[in-house]
């Protein structure tokens, strides 16, 4: 399936300072646009696994990713292309260590967003198939994020 064309979703100034967040609902998908590090992401807000609040999970720097930690089971996934990362363990002098971070690949689907002087704009992607997809429009899944702030469905 092509991608949606972008739509406008939010003012600048309603995700300018680090760590705003927003949850919106989008052609009835459930997405979070997060400020971090002075960049914007989005990404389905409910989580692959099993459906959990991942939009709403804390912010953690891991192997130079920075990733979203889902507060259900602690998944750790990349805000730049919805990887799922992992750490190996290794043997080191007889015994069992952490290993290096590796990934599984992208579990959870990331979207195009774009800030213009006018605004910020969402495409949303929809090629392919991603596992986010199965929750990305339950809504009794995305009612934690819903009750954090949704601003509204575009
Ligand atoms: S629901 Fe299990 S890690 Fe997110």
């Amino acid at each position: 399936m092509e991608d949606a064309p972008a739509v406008w979703v939010a003012n600048a100034a309603d995700l300018d300072e680090e760590g705003s967040r927003l949850h919106l609902q989008v052609k009835d998908r459930y997405i979070t646009l997060l400020r971090h590090k002075n960049f914007l992401y989005c990404f389905d807000s409910v989580c692959f696994h099993a459906g959990g609040p991942l939009g709403v999970g804390d912010i953690e720097e891991v192997a130079n990713h920075a990733c979203i930690k889902c507060p259900w089971h602690n998944y750790l996934i990349t805000l730049e292309t919805g990887e799922k990362l992992y750490q190996g363990v290794q043997m080191k002098d007889g015994k069992m260590v952490p290993g290096k971070w590796q990934s599984v690949g992208q579990k959870q689907r990331t979207h195009v967003v774009v800030e213009r002087a006018d605004g910020i704009f969402v495409q949303l992607k929809q090629d392919g198939k991603v596992e986010s997809d199965e929750y990305a429009f339950k809504r009794e899944c995305a009612q934690m994020m819903i009750a954090s702030g949704s601003t509204g469905k575009y």
